[in-house]
């Protein structure tokens, strides 16, 4: 397709659907495609092949040359349906739609959706390989479905792409229904030394796993910056050509394969790669790579910092604000300077986000992809913004910018990762009440009904507690850790620390709840007064594992902790008293730790909210923001 059509559809689809609002008052002045977004289809490698890392396209072009296709299809959960989000290159040229029905041979409805799309550099007309592009994002919700019913679909062929085989879906059981099932959670995945976790990860979609629930830090897009920077030795994620070295992590033989003629590379390798790693390609083959999870089981997700920009920080010399900032190549800037305006229009708040999934925000009174509730059996699974929308958020909106008679920051005044709000702010941006999610949580948790989900269960991607603090942590327990003690939630699980730490039962201020501490791996439930607090952020990406800084150690709050292993978790709720939890080692399968969550018998009996002393502790003293340190591996 010729760019002047994919513009022309681009504006159409724009207008039917132009989602997040991002600021353009300051032009970007960096390079037209960033260099994240080179794409040079005369790259061979250094002779030793590139590190070759996408599935097959979700739907198998019928020609050797598409001229469209479907290349990534998403699940996700709606309140009694399943919603199915899909990408292509180009445009359809009608609505999207799907054909489905309970029997296979015959797919008896047929139901139509919407389109919508975003500026991305370089766009798919510009890349010859556009089974790996998605520049068009279609969504089809259906409704009214039977719980725990499996159901077969297929995407049918429109403007260039090929008609999908039956596929199906499994819908969540009602809530209420006494059935176990097991729930794949994994937070903080990007390619590198991921590839354990995708391999079980896989497998437990294949096993029976419900979904499976990313907690933030999805692809891991917005680090082709390291491409760039010099090596530092704090900070080994470097492929400037200086140093190819993969940090840690098992080089499979996967990365010893050339990529094959026209593929697009993504991030670098031991073996080559170069500055390869690109912001929208590395989002293309990262959906493409999880694909046969996505397209099975739904795949829920809640935003991370990750997700937020361009990129993040800059490294020695400055060389990214020199390049975003001033197009300069190669070159050093006096100081650190990233702000807002540095990223290209498409590569601000959480844009390709935004467009590259879709959760039920809208139908659970939540936000978008941002917080967003489901039940399933005997649980009710709540996804939060770590983000922004609350008081001192790490990643904050324009309003905290804000000095003097200022209504809106200059340009100087913004940072790389400014976001959101994207619900609505009733009163001050420093006090948490005053933000929708805040509402939203607290009428979520407190319409939940017990007897029906007695497990309640809630995500964010940033970790309450540690035992390596950082400043963030006491403005999420500020923002959120009232509410969730008030209303009995069960667990809180994050990620964003690059490892496996599983806490004590914890109540405010941090106080181990010793009580419920029943063995090793057994805590009961503590409605009112504690939860369990997980950080499950050792999926693998290019950032490696996380450390201690000097000075830090295991504190008590630690029951368990994994610094050199990857993988994920599965938790299976096993009944209304009962929910195991497990970490699956991505190196080949085992357990790394597990653990079971017991409700009481005097828990069972009240079922419900306990009343509790909500103690925000927060003093009112603005916290550092990006509270951490200037090269957060995380
Ligand atoms: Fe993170």
């Amino acid at each position: 397709m010729k760019a002047t059509t994919a513009a022309l559809l681009l504006a159409f689809f724009a207008a039917v659907d132009a989602r997040p609002a991002v600021d353009t008052r300051y032009p970007y002045k960096g390079p037209a495609v960033p260099i994240g977004d080179w794409v040079d289809n005369t790259i061979n490698g250094n002779g030793k092949g590139f590190p070759r890392l996408v599935e097959p396209p979700a739907v198998k072009p019928a020609t050797s040359h598409p001229t469209n296709n479907v290349n990534v299809i998403s699940l996700s959960y709606l309140p009694e349906g399943i919603h199915i989000h899909y990408q292509t290159p180009f445009g359809l040229g009608e609505a999207p739609s799907v054909k489905w029905g309970t029997n296979p041979r015959h797919l008896n409805k047929h139901t139509s959706g919407h389109s919508h799309t975003y500026d991305r550099t370089p766009s798919c007309s510009q890349i010859k390989a556009i089974t790996q592009c998605s520049q068009f994002f279609h969504e089809v919700s259906l409704d009214h479905l039977e719980s725990g019913t499996t159901y077969y679909y297929q995407i049918p062929a429109a403007n260039g792409t090929t008609q999908s085989e039956v596929l199906s879906f499994k819908t969540a059981q009602k809530a209420g229904d006494p059935k176990e099932f097991t729930v794949a959670v994994l937070n903080d995945m990007g390619y590198t030394n991921a590839q354990g976790t995708h391999k079980y990860l896989t497998q437990a979609a294949n096993e029976g796993a419900a979904f499976a629930w990313h907690g933030g830090d999805i692809s891991y897009a917005d680090d082709w910056s390291s491409g760039i920077m010099p090596c530092e030795d704090d900070w080994p994620v470097c492929y400037n050509g200086t140093s190819s070295e993969l940090p840690g992590g098992v080089i499979t033989n996967q990365y010893k394969k050339p990529l094959p003629k026209g593929e697009v590379p993504d991030q670098g390798g031991p073996q080559g790669g170069d500055m390869s790693s690109l912001y929208e390609s590395n989002w293309d083959l990262w959906q493409q790579w999880v694909g046969n999870v996505t397209k099975k089981i739904p795949y829920m997700v809640l935003p991370g910092n990750h997700e937020a920009a361009c990129a993040e920080f800059d490294g020695p010399g400055n060389v990214l604000t020199a390049y975003l900032n001033d197009d300069i190549a190669n070159g050093t800037a006096p100081k650190d300077n990233l702000t807002y305006y540095s990223c290209p229009p498409s590569q601000r708040n959480f844009t390709a986000f935004q467009h590259r999934f879709y959760m039920p925000g809208a139908e659970t009174g939540g936000v978008g992809n941002f917080w967003y509730s489901f039940d399933y059996g005997l649980a009710h699974f709540v996804s939060i913004d770590g983000e922004t929308d609350f008081a001192y958020s790490p990643e904050w909106s324009f309003a905290e910018d804000v000095s003097g008679d200022e209504t809106m920051p200059t340009e100087s005044e913004t940072f790389i990762t400014d976001s959101g709000p994207f619900g609505a702010v009733e009163g001050s941006v420093k006090d948490t009440k005053s933000y929708a999610q805040y509402k939203w949580l607290k009428k979520d948790l407190a319409s939940v009904d017990r007897k029906k989900t007695p497990w309640v269960i809630v995500m964010s991607h940033r970790p309450m507690y540690s035992s390596a603090y950082s400043s963030y942590m006491k403005d999420i327990r500020a923002a959120f850790e009232g509410l969730l003690l008030e209303y009995g939630v069960d667990a809180y699980i994050s990620g964003h620390i690059h490892w496996y730490e599983r806490l004590y039962p914890l109540g405010t201020n941090g106080t181990i709840d010793t009580a419920s501490i029943v063995n090793k791996n057994t805590y009961h439930t503590n409605a009112g007064t504690s939860m369990t607090h997980i950080i499950n952020g050792m999926a693998g990406n290019i950032e490696s594992h996380s450390e201690f800084s000097s000075g830090e150690g295991l504190t008590n709050i630690t029951a368990v902790l994994n610094t050199k292993e990857y993988g994920f978790s599965k938790m299976t709720v096993v009944n209304s008293t009962a929910l195991k939890w497990e970490y699956v080692r991505g190196n080949d399968g085992s357990a790394g730790d597990s653990l079971w969550l017991i409700k009481p018998d005097s828990e069972c009996k009240s079922h419900g909210k306990k009343p509790s002393p909500h103690h925000g502790e927060h003093g009112g003293k603005p916290s550092p923001h990006h509270g951490e340190k200037s090269h957060p591996v995380v």
